[in-house]
């Protein structure tokens, strides 16, 4: 079977000498070889990211990141903002691991808004708050920035942050957005293979975990950092012909560099945008919607799951379904993220006007 290109939300289009990259003889994870493995993507990340802060490159799914940063961080109180599946997720986590869970809780299509954030941690104590950056279900991008001014009020609270579907392809300033927290995994605008998670963690948080007594093992941002600083290494096996994909991947991410992998993808979002208000609309509220995944409104009813299924089988080319039952059909996805340009996407959406008959 042919290969499809892909422009669903993740995994994304994987570069060629990057899978190559994998192709090596194994090594052990405490041998020389590894540390300079990962030693190498921690601090080309920490460049990439253009961050001073702590990063742990995890073999994990980003998953891994909403669950502990809730465990290392939170005792009792947790506010959530809710805006979409994965958001909503992260509140369910969070109340899965008996934390007393307040939601902000949004319309599926409508962003967080930091009014509101100033307002529920005005109205009660939190030690932390979690926000999605890129709501994938919805394809809202959520004002984080002004968020993170909000949360400069607030230095008591924990600013967690799911990046999952947003760093690599929209850039955040971490340090001025005050975020303490910030997570996402490889599959998606690092376009990378699955199976790794990044988070970034500043040392309030490091530090707060440190002096509390709950926090978790695998995941624990002090069991990492401290081994990372010691050794330069991670403190159980980790998957190791992925990080080797990982350095090739994160070269070429340095050479193309953050600001113009963000103006490119800034640009595929445009071009997605101009084209669904020709054809349909856009499903998020006007003013927040994503730089790495466009959710489009089916306006014109079409069949979206048989066109998907004739754009994989005419042209090999891979786009999403609107997610989960709420926007099955009622919408569709076209994820603009990872290693595509303008030109890849006008492929794909050529090929939706052909078999649509727009
Ligand atoms: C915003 C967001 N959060 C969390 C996840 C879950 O990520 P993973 O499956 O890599 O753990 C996703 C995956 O699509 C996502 O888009």
């Amino acid at each position: 079977m042919k290969d499809k290109k892909l422009y669903i939300p993740g995994p994304t289009q994987v570069r060629d000498d990057v899978i190559k990259a994998m192709d090596q003889p194994m090594f052990g994870h405490r041998m020389d070889k590894m540390t300079d493995l990962y030693t190498t993507i921690v601090e080309d990340t920490k460049e990439f990211l253009d961050t001073d802060k702590h990063v742990i490159i995890l073999s994990a799914s980003g998953t891994e990141f909403m669950e502990t940063s809730i465990l290392n961080l939170v005792d009792e109180k947790v506010l959530c903002a809710t805006c979409g599946s994965f958001s909503e997720r992260q509140a369910n986590i969070a109340e899965r691991l008996g934390k007393d869970v307040t939601r902000l809780e949004y319309e599926w299509g409508k962003a967080v808004k930091p009014e509101d954030v100033r307002e529920a941690l005005e109205k009660d104590d939190y030690e932390a708050f979690t926000c999605v950056m890129n709501e994938t279900s919805t394809g809202v991008r959520n004002p984080l920035e002004e968020i993170g001014e909000v949360l400069e009020d607030h230095p008591d609270t924990f600013f967690i942050v799911d990046a999952i579907s947003a760093l690599g392809g929209d850039h955040i300033d971490i340090e001025k957005s005050n975020i303490d927290v910030i997570f996402t995994s490889v599959q998606k605008a690092f376009a990378m293979p699955p199976g790794l998670a990044v988070c970034v963690v500043d040392d309030d948080a490091y530090q707060h975990e440190k002096e509390s007594d709950s926090s978790s093992w695998y995941g624990g941002f002090q069991r990492n950092i401290d081994y990372y600083k010691k050794k330069g290494q991670t403190h159980s096996t980790p998957a190791i012909s992925l990080m080797l994909a990982y350095r090739k991947q994160m070269k070429h991410m340095l050479e193309e560099g953050p600001k113009e992998r963000d103006k490119r993808h800034k640009e595929m979002a445009e071009y997605t945008r101009e084209w669904a208000h020709e054809h349909f609309d856009m499903f998020p509220e006007e003013g927040y919607m994503s730089q790495t995944v466009s959710t489009i409104e089916n306006t014109q009813g079409i069949d979206v799951a048989e066109t998907i299924k004739e754009v994989n089988e005419k042209y090999d080319l891979a786009f999403a379904n609107g997610y989960g039952s709420k926007l099955k059909e009622k919408t569709f996805r076209i994820g603009h993220m990872g290693e595509h340009t303008v030109e890849d996407i006008k492929e794909l959406t050529d090929a939706i006007e052909e078999v649509a008959g727009l």
